[in-house]
């Protein structure tokens, strides 16, 4: 039979094979390995996947990859990142080096809120140029599906402004771009010392201008002891809920206040951060099937100690996922491989443990799971070809890109 694109004879085909939902436990050490593994692919779907000689046998194609000494997988899932703003904050992250913390270099004028005003003077063009250019930067390094959250503009004419960007980076770049909306990502400068305003603008005014120009999909909030409080995020994801929005969190970054509880308590597909979330957090997040997706490279680059307890998460059933967070501030990351490292590295998940965090996991996680994320019969062709001989020297070789192809939908998108 005639297909588009053979991929063949793969040192390690990894095809992440397994049951139709987030992975847990010994779960996410399968990652379903064929050596000398082959793919067909027709009509930018996966057609057929076995070891070479089988399918070389049922299949012909004028495109060919030799796949030989090399890793095939499936492209990378970030199901995290804040990729929309103007201006850079390196001069923050020197700051830290001289050992402000994070809070303090936001309390005292920088942070997320000195993004803002950026964003608001940008035009849309401005700030699509600026972002066009960081998710290539993603594809080039692996990343196949995205996740894209505003929350730099704090004003709906902003924010809606940011969202329009979104949402033409997904028409326009090859890549699957999901759009989460994250108004309440701070209190912008105006509304500091009137929060309860800029929440009722928030939930009156964004989130249903919003809603009616269908731009997100989920509603994000940033939970945390400076930002916002436990009362005022129950309340906007509420108010978010009620509107059709599906919920992610960022919960228990660096103060433990319960943030993982509520995500449980308001049914969110996903709390990220989690560095500090508790046991009853976790067991709850468990018990009402909210994904954990951890961050390392903010950890990493706010240049903390603690990281989240993934081992913990995974042994006590959790399914995890893992994200770069990429963004200005706190993680100027867009290498979902350097994040493997981190992952085994300082959070002692296994190499395969944390590709399945990356892949099958973080699609779940986006709602994804039955198009992208493993290398099955049916679901989307979403490809990397490897630079590698084992799976095993992908968080090994760090600190430059292991990436030879990418493929989309079938189609190659780069290629090194
Ligand atoms: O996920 N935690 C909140 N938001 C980002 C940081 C954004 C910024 O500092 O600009 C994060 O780390
Ligand atoms: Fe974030």
């Amino acid at each position: 039979m005639k297909v588009d694109k053979l991929i063949i004879y793969a040192n390690q085909l990894l095809t992440l094979q397994g049951s139709a939902k987030p992975r847990t436990n010994k779960e996410m050490e399968d990652i379903s390995i064929i050596e000398e593994g082959a793919i067909a692919i027709k009509d930018g779907k996966i057609l057929d996947v076995g070891f070479s000689p089988k399918i070389m046998q049922k299949y012909e194609a004028e495109k060919i990859i030799d796949a030989s000494n090399k890793v095939v997988m499936p492209g990378f899932v970030d199901p995290h990142t804040h990729p929309i703003f103007v201006n850079t904050r390196e001069n923050e992250f020197e700051m830290r080096i001289k050992g402000k913390s994070y809070v303090e270099i936001s309390q005292s004028g920088g942070g997320i809120r000195s993004s803002i005003e950026d964003v608001r003077k940008a035009s849309e063009d401005e700030l699509y140029k600026l972002a066009e250019k960081r998710v290539w930067r993603m594809i080039t390094n692996g990343t196949t599906t995205l996740e894209a959250k505003s929350g730099y503009g704090l004003s709906t004419e902003s924010e809606i402004k940011m969202l329009k960007v979104i949402k033409r980076l997904n028409k326009n770049l090859p890549i699957d771009i999901i759009s989460t909306f994250l108004g309440a990502h701070e209190f912008p400068t105006e509304y500091k010392d009137n929060r309860t305003e800029y929440i009722r603008i928030l939930k009156e005014e964004m989130m249903p201008e919003v809603k009616k120009q269908n731009l997100a999909e989920y509603c994000d909030i940033f939970t945390e002891k400076h930002v916002y409080n436990i009362e005022q995020s129950r309340d906007i994801l509420n108010k978010a809920r009620e509107l059709g929005f599906k919920i992610r969190m960022h919960a228990d970054e660096i103060k433990a206040i319960g943030g993982a509880e509520l995500a449980a308590a308001v049914g969110a597909i996903s709390a990220d951060h989690l560095g500090v979330a508790s046991d009853s957090g976790i067991q709850a997040m468990k018990d009402a099937g909210v994904i954990a997706i951890l961050l390392p490279g903010t950890i990493f680059s706010l240049g903390m100690k603690s990281y989240a307890r993934a081992r913990d998460m995974i042994d006590s059933g959790l399914p995890v996922a893992l994200a770069t967070d990429f963004n200005p501030g706190s993680c100027n990351c867009d290498s979902m491989q350097f994040i493997i490292t981190l992952a085994c590295l300082q959070m002692k998940m296994t190499v395969a443990e944390a590709i399945t965090a990356v892949t099958i996991n973080a699609a779940y996680s986006l709602e994804m799971g039955n198009k992208v994320g493993s290398l099955e019969i049916g679901k989307q062709a979403d490809i990397l070809v490897m630079d590698m001989p084992s799976y095993k020297f992908l968080p090994y070789h760090f600190g430059s890109n292991n990436v030879q192809t990418v493929i989309k939908n079938g189609e190659v998108i780069w290629s090194n």
